[in-house]
């Protein structure tokens, strides 16, 4: 038997169902039409970011890395619940229009953007995250071109990692940003091109769970953002201070203190350095705000047992949840939390492996798992599914196509 990772809190039984802004699993399937099904709940998202709002210095902004689910009606939503929202492509920036977000709140940041993106970006007034010099040159031709002052940061590249997180994006050679010894010289010729000079974009890594590695490394981003502006003489008029706050997926993991990091950063700001005095400060954050509020529902198609082992085959899998497969960035795979949704309230009573419909064996939902009877047609969950789901999941191979979504 395999331990399965925790179920979020909030999660409750309905008529024996697992039910999801207080409607049963099978009632938003019927309202979906079909399984494989994402329901994303408002409550759930609105009351995360507040509980955030609560233990974070005021003078904090919260911005929304979209990557994490650009689902249309779920953006929408976040939009009146963050101060920003971070980008990585053209195509995002369009979804983000379409869902409300302003210009001037959106930063564009992403190693590899083509001319096209810049033009695009510069001319509507979104903040670009340079990731190298020749981004930079690139986008400050474009400025000329279209006679705009480019609203510019730099992504810096930064000498440390954010500690224990699951994607580490600094500390070393990396694809992404500028180097942090090259950053002043760059901010020098940013500000006398005459761009609209915004600061840094300082992000060490991801999926972290342990508060004091978040606080070590915002210390460790205030004090880079000093050091580099005192070398290149320029303001830091904003400083995205990055995010990595982590969900709690597999068994033993548990969440992140945020009241550790919101105390810690209060401390920070009330004896801030010079250089950054006036500076605005944000976070970004994908999946600690929308991550723990998705589930992914998949229907039983089959039932089969081989050499001694039961396997639930559904109608879902790796096309539309590539990360709880195991194949999504992870070297040992895990059970996510997953839950016989029909059956939420039964006690397990067999252990079985809950599978996709693919034909790979990859396509694993969870292995040996202790979960009460279940039969064809029975509604499978699985947890944590708000993040880096449909929208990081591989849903053309083999033909079989998208998931459904729906917010409640
Ligand atoms: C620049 C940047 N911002 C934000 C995120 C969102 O990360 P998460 O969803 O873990 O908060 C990522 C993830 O890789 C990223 O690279």
């Amino acid at each position: 038997m395999k331990p399965l990772g925790p179920i979020p809190p909030g999660f409750t039984a309905k008529d024996g169902e697992l039910a999801i802004g207080g409607r049963t699993a099978s009632a938003l399937v019927k309202e979906a039409r079909d399984t494989p099904l994402f329901v994303y709940s408002r409550d759930m998202i609105a009351s995360r970011i507040e509980s955030l709002r609560d233990v974070m210095p005021k003078r904090l902004n919260i911005h929304y890395a979209m990557k994490a689910n650009p689902y249309a009606p779920l953006l929408e939503f976040v939009a009146d619940l963050v101060d920003g929202l971070d980008i990585a492509s053209v195509g995002e920036f369009e979804r983000a229009r379409e869902a409300g977000y302003l210009p001037r709140e959106i930063s564009f940041a992403g190693p590899g953007k083509r001319d096209r993106e810049l033009h695009a970006a510069i001319r509507a007034g979104v903040t670009l995250n340079l990731e190298s010099e020749n981004e930079a040159e690139r986008a400050l031709t474009i400025g000329k071109q279209l006679k705009v002052a480019p609203r510019l940061a730099i992504r810096v590249n930064p000498g440390f990692e954010l500690r224990g997180s699951g994607m580490k994006m600094g500390g070393g050679a990396k694809p992404f940003g500028v180097d942090a010894e090259r950053v002043p010289a760059l901010a020098r010729r940013i500000v006398e091109a005459g761009a609209n000079w915004r600061g840094f974009h300082i992000y060490s890594g991801s999926q972290a769970l342990d508060a004091e590695a978040i606080v070590e490394a915002q210390g460790h981003t205030l004090d880079l953002a000093d050091t580099l502006a005192r070398e290149a003489g320029v303001g830091v008029p904003h400083l995205n201070m990055g995010g990595g706050f982590g969900i709690p997926y597999f068994d033993k993991d548990t969440p992140l203190d945020i009241g550790v990091i919101g105390a810690a950063l209060e401390t920070r700001f009330a004896e801030l350095p010079e250089t950054l005095r006036d500076t605005q400060f944000a976070i970004e954050l994908g999946r600690y705000l929308v991550g723990e509020a998705g589930v992914y529902l998949t229907r039983i198609v089959d039932r089969k047992v081989s050499h001694d082992t039961t396997y639930l085959i559904t109608d879902g899998g790796l096309h539309h949840q590539l990360a709880a497969s195991g194949n999504f960035g992870t070297v040992v795979r895990r059970n996510y939390p997953l839950a016989i949704a029909s059956r939420f309230d039964a006690e397990p009573e067999e252990v079985v492996n809950v599978v996709g419909c693919l034909c790979t064996p990859l396509d694993r939902l969870a292995d040996a798992a202790h979960l009460p009877r279940a039969e064809v047609g029975d509604l499978v969950a699985v947890f944590c599914a708000g993040a880096y789901g449909a929208s990081a999941s591989p849903s053309a191979f083999l033909g079989q196509g998208e998931a459904r979504e729906i917010l409640v």
